[in-house]
């Protein structure tokens, strides 16, 4: 049986009743992945919120960068027949959870907060499953940046860099320099973060949605993918040999303390900096990588909730949903996470440069049409074509994959079903 077939026959006899005698009245079981220095930050502040309306917060938090470890916990857990209350998972995968029958409708919250009037379109879709809403959008990240300290930039002699030759440039100064040009963590979903900023820096928004959205064998296999694997391999030469199996905040913290130079990194990289006391434009800078200023790939983080049979849980999930769309919410969480918030009437007196610029580009990307979902960040294709991409995209950074070979292991996770 498959696993989906299985977490449909278990889940339908016994979840209903293990969920709902496991989970005590007005208390959240809420599974997520936030535990880097910014994300813990930024989770507690959602904590703080339901505390503070009578909810009891029981944390169920899975380390492990971009959530494949939350993931695997998850399904472990339904197929127990004893789901979270809430989980934060997204994009697609809401779909598929979605047609395993086992999340929770929460309309009610959405119809009292006009969650429809309020989101757009492109956010408020994904968060529903046959037209009902089964999940709260908590902020959005953007994917395609750099992060560079501006000290080893200096003593390098080198400037920010916006096209890859200039990108190449700074990266040779600042190894010549002595520093480690480009920092870098060891798993599949940091490769695949590169990758796809590289792609959409070399070929562009169009060439970025024929590929790694639509999934286009010929814009798979074409020049411009194979150009794109040929500066990727070029990046592996600035990174270190220790960077197999460290975590991204690792990474992260190797630019804030002055090891390295540049990371490529969604805006969650942001809240290890501000967790660790730093300013934008002072001790770090933000800068859409190479190539990527006039398009934006977008990572929304959101928490989906799961059938309960209890009142008072669904009570307390709708509650959780209420309390994620609020301005309060969204204003403190994002402050943390790095991210902006989800809601376009939050006043952005509070928020740092690099927040400001994000919500900048992102408006001006979904008007030119340069808005685009993160295949990394689960946002663009199903977790099965994901998961193969990132078998490809990790062989080839491991190994001595030529670009010709990548493009048609490519073009063939694209078909994975
Ligand atoms: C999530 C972020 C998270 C990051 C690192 C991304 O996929 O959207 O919320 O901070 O992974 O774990």
């Amino acid at each position: 049986m498959k696993l989906n077939q299985i977490i449909k026959s278990v889940f339908a006899t016994t979840a209903l009743l293990s969920s709902a005698a496991a989970v005590h009245a007005a208390e959240v079981e809420v599974l997520h992945y936030w535990t880097s220095g910014g994300e813990a930050k930024s989770v507690a502040e959602l904590k703080k919120i339901m505390e503070a309306k009578g909810v009891t917060w029981k944390d169920f938090a899975v380390a492990g960068g971009a959530g494949e470890n939350a993931t695997t916990a998850l399904k472990a857990r339904v197929i127990a027949g004893s789901p979270p209350t809430a989980a934060q998972i997204k994009g697609p995968s809401i779909q598929e959870w979605g047609q395993e029958g086992v999340l929770a409708n929460i309309d009610a919250a959405a119809t009292a907060g006009k969650w429809d009037s309020l989101l757009p379109k492109v956010v408020s879709n994904t968060m529903k499953y046959q037209g009902h809403y089964v999940a709260a959008p908590v902020n959005v990240h953007r994917v395609n940046w750099l992060w560079i300290n501006p000290e080893v930039l200096k003593k390098a002699g080198a400037k920010v860099p916006t096209t890859w030759p200039e990108f190449f440039d700074a990266a040779d100064k600042i190894q010549k320099a002595g520093f480690i040009a480009v920092a870098q963590g060891g798993q599949p979903w940091q490769d695949a973060t590169v990758f796809e900023t590289v792609a959409l820096g070399v070929g562009g928004a169009d060439f970025y949605n024929k590929a790694l959205v639509k999934l286009d064998p010929a814009t798979l296999t074409g020049p411009t993918m194979v150009k794109t694997f040929d500066t990727l391999g070029k990046i592996k030469g600035y990174i270190d040999k220790d960077a197999p199996g460290r975590d991204w905040n690792l990474a992260t913290a190797m630019v804030i303390n002055g090891k390295a130079g540049m990371q490529f990194m969604g805006d969650w990289a942001k809240g290890e900096f501000t967790a660790a006391g730093k300013q934008p434009g002072k001790d770090f800078l933000c800068a859409p990588a190479p190539g990527t200023a006039k398009s934006y790939t977008y990572n929304i983080d959101s928490i989906a909730m799961f059938k309960v049979k209890n009142p008072d849980s669904q009570k307390a999930q709708l509650t959780l949903a209420t309390a994620i769309m609020s301005p309060e919410f969204q204003e403190v969480f994002n402050l943390n996470k790095g991210s902006i918030p989800v809601r376009p009437d939050i006043p952005r007196t509070k928020f740092d440069s690099c927040a400001i610029e994000s919500m900048d580009d992102m408006a001006a990307s979904s008007k030119a049409g340069t808005l685009e979902p993160s295949m990394a960040h689960g946002m663009a294709v199903s977790s099965a074509v994901q998961g193969a991409m990132f078998d490809v995209v990790s062989k080839f950074m491991h190994s001595n994959m030529t670009s010709q070979a990548a493009v048609q292991a490519l073009a063939k996770a694209a078909k994975t079903q």
